[in-house]
């Protein structure tokens, strides 16, 4: 089999490669338990490009932290290519997170590193050669159509740069999945326009199944599915998360304060 026959199509057709199941993250705000997420079932298929919307507040950087690896959940399975991570140690899920890149909502560059030396990191911290890592990099950057800028500072680029710069560094141990953030966050309407036709071409090309979190519905336009996440639930259409965010609002919700709560109309 050629690599190329390897390749899933990118249909939805193709196997679940990321899976939650009753996925619920409870915070402790003091005495206080915030549910941030209460329930989540989510199913992303090999080669996918999903776009999860929701208001501020709703669970959105909280689901990625839990599919990501980065936090563990308070109840439910994820499965991430037929592993249940929810029961592995510290040096498994750091083993996980390899296969994953990340594009965080505030770009999260290392302001005294070039976007050169930005997008070696993983590289260096893997282990690799420095002429073998500023070749991948030199390539991840026009790539992401930098190539004139390697030597900036994140200081020393726009807000559009910088993103691509985060985008290119995801990219650095070639993933198998992209979770990106907010990625058209903090940018002007033009810039945004540039970044999700990269990320599209980008999930064409390499093939990486990819979710992005956001709450701009013009991010939903390159997805090959749009999910709703409000109030730590998730939808499969804006319709069923209006009702819901209309009832949640039109009704008071107590919380027990144990995990569980009672409606009152
Ligand atoms: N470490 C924490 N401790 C306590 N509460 C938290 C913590 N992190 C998040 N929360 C709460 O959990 C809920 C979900 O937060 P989350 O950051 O996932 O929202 P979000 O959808 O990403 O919002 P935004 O669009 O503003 O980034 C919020 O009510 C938030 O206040
Ligand atoms: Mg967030």
């Amino acid at each position: 089999m050629t690599a190329d026959e390897r390749v899933t199509p990118l249909l939805a057709d193709g196997s679940t490669v990321l899976e939650t199941r009753g996925l619920k993250k409870t915070y402790m705000q003091g005495k206080v338990p915030v549910h941030a997420l209460r329930g989540v079932d989510l199913a992303v298929k090999e080669g996918e490009l999903i776009a999860i919307l929701g208001p501020s507040g709703s669970g959105k950087s909280t689901l990625l932290n839990m599919i990501g690896a980065l936090d563990r959940p308070s109840a439910g399975t994820i499965i991430i290519e037929q592993q249940d991570i929810s029961k592995l140690n510290k040096n498994q899920l750091a083993e996980v997170r390899r296969n994953v890149g990340f594009v965080f909502q505030y770009f999260n560059l290392i302001g005294r590193l070039t976007a050169l030396q930005n997008v070696e990191l993983p590289m260096t911290i893997k282990g690799m050669g420095g002429a073998q890592r500023r070749q991948k990099a030199t390539d991840l950057l026009d790539l992401v159509g930098l190539g004139d800028r390697v030597k900036h500072k994140p200081s020393e680029l726009s807000g559009g740069q910088q993103q691509r710069v985060a985008i290119a560094r995801a990219l650095a141990q070639d993933p198998r999945f992209m979770l990106m953030d907010e990625p058209t966050g903090n940018i002007d309407t033009k810039t945004r326009d540039a970044i999700l036709e990269l990320i599209k071409r980008l999930n064409a090309e390499k093939r990486v199944t990819t979710v992005m979190i956001t709450h701009d519905a013009s991010v939903a336009r390159i997805a090959r599915r749009t999910l709703y996440i409000v109030d730590g639930l998730l939808y499969n259409t804006q319709e069923e998360a209006i009702i819901a965010e209309e009832t949640h609002q039109a009704l008071e919700i107590k919380d027990n304060g144990d995990g569980s709560s009672e409606v009152r109309v």
